[in-house]
């Protein structure tokens, strides 16, 4: 018998998507994927170079169970840089990817039943870290008409003597929006812990991305090199955690994955040191490329009530095409030919939504949309 905890993890629909697509081409069919949340982008050859040479150099051993110490202090040098905020590299845990750092704070921070309170929509994954860690994910309802933001007096109402954290994420994946400096500092000054994933921060086209930790110290950071660097398959992440929670983490990451690989957290030295005009030239054309797609999208008749401003997706109201969302990308999928992420893998209310990514070149965008427009005119 294959064990109860396994069964209580949801698929992602958005890997049921793309392997749909991906049979579909391996038929000939020509698919645009507009579902991926992957940057189409190059790792910039910085990276790429410093990967190369820390292998050639013989950096291949084990690290310190909390990763290099030269790429915490990176971060610390980041995290003053741009929040003025002092994060100490013994509070640094690194990762391979931001996701064991989430397995690793959900399970250094929940008992049975302990409850974490997340957006709905928000990112398909984090009720499954939640539930894995016996915790119980607390849905707060966010809304098209505030921008997807959460209302701090909406999740005041939830909290419970079992609340341990609130979940934010902003730059937001579904949404590609940002949370408010105000409502920020009113969530850190609720009582419960903050988890701030700030995995989409530096891709922010209007205004500016806070970190929790510029309004309070009672919260664990998660960040990572898969999006702004384009580093997705070299997995590389990291967490921030208060001083008591550090010796905890350290003993699981010892026990279960004893350090992040080697030679791409030298890599990372280089993404935060080196990378200035990558990201600039990628999040320029990401800027564009989101102009364009926000304003094609309306012409088409989906709703955006509030411009995404960050991350590179569109959450777009599709309830004209259709209200059930998963029904509804299969159906674009195999009559336009363009893969989109149904709203429903977010949480109910993502119903009705289609989440765009615009990680993708301009001229695919602009082919998948006209795809979409012939589609929509055949309903
Ligand atoms: C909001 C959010 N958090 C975390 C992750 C996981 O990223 P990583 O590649 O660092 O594990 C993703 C990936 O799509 C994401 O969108």
């Amino acid at each position: 018998m294959v064990a109860k905890r396994t069964k209580e993890i949801t698929p992602f629909l958005v890997m049921d998507v793309l392997e749909r697509a991906r049979a579909m081409e391996r038929e000939g069919v020509d698919v645009i994927h507009l579902e991926v949340g992957e940057p189409d982008f190059d790792t910039p050859q910085c990276v790429k170079d410093a990967a190369c040479r820390a292998i050639t150099e013989g950096h291949t051993h084990y690290t310190h169970s909390l990763g290099n110490l030269e790429l915490r202090e990176a971060i610390c040098r980041h995290y003053f840089k741009t929040y003025n905020v002092s994060v100490s590299p013994d509070q640094i845990v690194i990762t391979s990817g931001t996701s064991p750092a989430m397995l690793l704070i959900f399970s250094a921070l929940l008992e049975k039943g302990d409850q974490v309170i997340i957006s709905d929509p928000r990112y398909a994954c984090y009720p499954n870290f939640i539930r894995f860690a016996q915790g119980v994910p607390v849905t707060v309802p966010v809304y098209e008409e505030d921008g997807f933001q959460y209302r701090p007096e909406e999740i005041e109402r939830k909290i419970t003597k079992k609340t341990r954290a609130i979940l934010i994420n902003s730059p937001s994946n579904p949404t590609g929006n940002l949370l408010s400096e105000s409502r920020m500092r009113a969530i850190a000054e609720l009582p419960p812990y903050v988890v701030s994933d700030e995995i989409y921060h530096g891709l922010v086209y209007e205004g500016k991305e806070h970190s929790i930790l510029e309004f309070t110290d009672n919260a664990f950071v998660l960040n990572g090199f898969s999006k702004l660097y384009a580093m997705t398959g070299l997995r590389l992440g990291y967490l921030i955690a208060p001083q008591p929670f550090i010796r905890p983490i350290q003993k699981m990451q010892q026990n279960f994955f004893i350090s992040a690989n080697s030679v791409v957290q030298i890599a990372g030295i280089a993404a935060l040191e080196q990378t200035g005009e990558d990201v600039a030239r990628m999040k320029s054309m990401y800027d564009e490329r989101r102009k364009y797609m926000v304003g094609r999208l309306k012409e088409l008749g989906f709703g955006i009530t509030v411009e995404p401003t960050g991350a590179f997706y569109v959450f777009a109201n599709a309830k004209h095409a259709s209200n059930d969302s998963y029904k509804l990308a299969f159906d674009v999928l195999e009559k336009a030919h363009v893969g989109v992420t149904p709203g429903i893998d977010f949480g109910s209310n993502g119903e009705g939504y289609l989440r765009f990514s615009y990680a993708n070149s301009l001229e695919n965008i602009i082919e998948g949309l006209n795809r979409i427009k012939d589609y929509l005119d055949n309903l």
